[in-house]
């Protein structure tokens, strides 16, 4: 069986999907401060799962997993990951990002259990020195939120050393989209990403979209990102695990289309695409906020096998069928 540490968030559903639908045994643990009872309520109504509720900063929540069921290995997306929100707050990043993950991975340890895939983040790597950024870019993370990123990568490779605990550690860029014929999809009660704010600004009369900064040094100077299809990025998530398996041995994987798409430029396709002008204001730059995050992915497309499949306009599409099945939550 499979623990999914955050399965009630955005990717960590997506994933047990993936999973699911590969006849594999699925636990999810997690503790509802971000996720929704509502999607764990959706994927029961179709698949066979095991949820437990808890919380990782109590250690005895999470040792009672690795105590009652047979986990063969962790996929660990249990975080807190608003970047501005790290900057005002990162006590409350520590504990939960840090603290959360050294009692996952010391249960996992007193348990025999040594196989684990981390999502960590582009955010480790900071102002990108230069373009695109593989996975030996210097690690300068400038937010709260990527140096708690950067420690637990950190934890996990002296665990390796001293404990033989192998993992996988999987830098996400943007991550849109949603398997909305599933009933999951992105759903952040603070939604800081780009995609759902500028499609809830068209599906809420009293949202309006804001620009944070137009200038930035880029061409149109708003940020330039990296955006990979969830439904892409779970795949990878499939194969690491497999990789795991297979060869029992620790490594690192930027995972990205290796496209880079302004704010501008992603807000004009999603005006085209649902074929309206959407209102938008330019407000100040957000704290921690880097200016250019493209990847370069190569690494896992060849050593993983790993493809991206979904153009833009497919993730984008994706995503406004799962806003418009969010507005009647
Ligand atoms: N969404 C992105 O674009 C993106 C990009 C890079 C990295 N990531 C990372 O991917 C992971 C998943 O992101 P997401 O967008 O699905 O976030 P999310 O907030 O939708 O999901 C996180 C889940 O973890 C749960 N959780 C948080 N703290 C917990 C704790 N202490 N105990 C138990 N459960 C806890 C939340 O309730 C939530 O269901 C995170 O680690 C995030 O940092 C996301």
């Amino acid at each position: 069986m499979i623990l999914i540490t955050g399965g009630a968030g955005y990717i960590g559903s997506h994933c047990a999907v993936e999973f699911l639908k590969n006849d594999y045994e699925i636990l999810i643990f997690d503790n509802f401060s971000k996720g929704h009872r509502e999607i764990i309520e959706n994927l029961k109504l179709k698949y066979n799962i095991v949820f437990v509720e808890g919380d990782l900063r109590n250690k005895a929540d999470i040792d009672f997993v690795f105590k009652n069921y047979k986990i063969d290995a962790v996929i660990h997306f249990a975080a807190f990951s608003e970047v501005s929100n790290s900057v005002l707050k990162p006590d409350i990043y520590y504990e939960n990002n840090v603290l959360g993950t050294l009692n996952l991975l010391n249960s996992m340890v007193e348990n025999n259990v040594l196989s684990i895939i981390f999502s960590s983040s582009a955010a480790i790597y900071g102002e990108a020195k230069h373009i695109p950024i593989n996975e030996q870019h210097s690690l300068k993370p400038i937010n709260p939120y990527g140096k708690t990123k950067y420690i637990v990568e950190e934890m996990l490779e002296d665990y390796d050393r001293a404990y033989g605990l192998k993992s996988i550690k999987l830098r996400y860029f943007n991550v849109i989209g949603a398997d909305y014929e599933e009933n999951i999809g992105e759903w952040h009660d603070v939604e800081t990403h780009l995609v759902p704010n500028i499609l809830k600004s068209v599906l809420k009369k009293d949202f309006i979209f804001k620009i944070f900064g137009d200038d930035y040094k880029t061409d149109d100077g708003t940020c330039v990102r990296d955006y990979v299809d969830v439904r892409d990025l779970v795949y990878a998530h499939f194969l690491a695990y497999k990789y795991l398996k297979d060869y029992k041995k620790s490594d690192i994987f930027n995972l990205g289309s290796n496209k880079g798409y302004s704010v501008k430029e992603i807000y004009d396709t999603v005006c085209e695409i649902l074929n309206c002008k959407i209102p938008y204001e330019v407000v100040k730059r957000r704290n921690g906020d880097p200016q250019i995050l493209l990847a370069d992915s190569n690494k896992a497309r060849n050593v993983l096998n790993w493809s991206t499949k979904k153009t833009l306009t497919e993730s984008i599409q994706s995503a406004y069928e799962w806003e418009k099945i969010l507005k009647n939550y």
